[in-house]
């Protein structure tokens, strides 16, 4: 049976929500093997793995004051739901004025709960700032924004954080990916999943192939066990980084759709990848039924 995936409170584009099964299934721990997340994102991918010891990074300060404040105990779930209940109906009252004036607000003081109120009525649950690092994503315009179930959906996602956080010997760093990577000794294990090339986002999103190639570097020069993920091809091109950049690596693919309207035939298959520097191991029948291992000569053949 497969096991349910447990969704963060932080949303930001590129979560990789629906990869988490597989990842799942490509990755064993140890029990003393430290997880490092340089580009946590919303935290999906090792929120969901569940290792003991683990350290989780990223560039964007606003995501790990986040969850730095409710492993101090300083943001609770009791505290989110008052806190969404009363900005909520604020909102109601004052609807987009309302949303500007509290991201002006949180451009100017920074606190995460503004980040969370922001992160969960903002247009498509984005995270972009521009480079007077400012939040400058638009209102998600919605009738009853922080209804009464969104707010205990919301309340529900910080209360799991807040377990696993008692569970587990957790940390999180705000620093850029070489310092996460060149922290980790040989048996780490290290998921990184950068932007996308090419799809420059925001200022804490920047991607290109020099930063590429520094990531390569950085983890082949960890000597720890590592995944990457990236994309594999679309309808119209294959990414080929994946040769140039990652040649030693195995290559597992899935299929992932991406809605880029609200239209059925608005969606666009997008193959992603797994590159890792080991060899998966499972049931190899139960495994090739949800993904391709292929070999780097087949990779960029589909
Ligand atoms: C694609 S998102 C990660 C998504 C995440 N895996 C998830 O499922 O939610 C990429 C993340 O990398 C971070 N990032 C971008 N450049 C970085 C850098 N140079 N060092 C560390 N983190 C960086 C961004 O802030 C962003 O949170």
């Amino acid at each position: 049976m497969n096991e349910p995936v447990y969704v963060p409170p932080i949303k930001i584009q590129g979560i990789k929500t629906k990869l988490v099964p597989l990842i799942r299934e490509c990755v064993n721990l140890d029990p003393d093997t430290v997880w490092r997340e340089p580009f946590m994102g919303s935290g999906v991918v090792g929120f969901n793995i569940e290792p003991r010891r683990a350290v989780f990074s990223d560039i964007n300060p606003h995501i790990i004051n986040f969850y730095n404040q409710i492993k101090e105990g300083r943001i609770t779930h009791y505290l989110v739901r008052a806190f969404l209940e009363r900005e909520g109906r604020h909102l109601e009252e004052g609807d987009e004025k309302f949303y500007y004036y509290v991201r002006d607000r949180f451009n100017r003081e920074h606190d995460p709960l503004d980040f969370l109120f922001l992160n969960r009525s903002c247009f498509n649950g984005m995270i972009r700032f521009n480079k007077n690092y400012e939040f400058n994503v638009p209102y998600g315009h919605k009738p009853l924004r922080f209804s009464k179930a969104y707010i205990t959906k919301i309340v529900n996602q910080v209360a799991y954080v807040e377990d696993l956080l008692r569970k587990y010997d957790w940390s999180f760093l705000c620093q850029p990916f070489e310092k996460s990577i060149s922290a980790a000794g040989e048996n780490d294990f290290i998921y990184c999943d950068p932007p996308y090339i090419g799809r420059h986002v925001d200022y804490y999103d920047n991607w290109d192939e020099d930063a590429e190639a520094k990531l390569h570097t950085s983890l082949t020069g960890s000597h720890a066990k590592y995944m990457v993920s990236t994309w594999h091809h679309n309808d119209y091109r294959a990414n080929e980084y994946i040769a140039k950049i990652w040649p030693e690596c195995s290559v597992i693919t899935k299929e992932h759709f991406y809605h880029v309207g609200a239209r059925e035939e608005n969606r666009r298959p997008m193959v992603e990848a797994l590159l890792t520097n080991y060899t998966v191991t499972g049931n190899k029948n139960e495994l090739s039924r949800k993904y391709t291992q292929l070999s780097m000569d087949d990779a960029l053949i589909f």
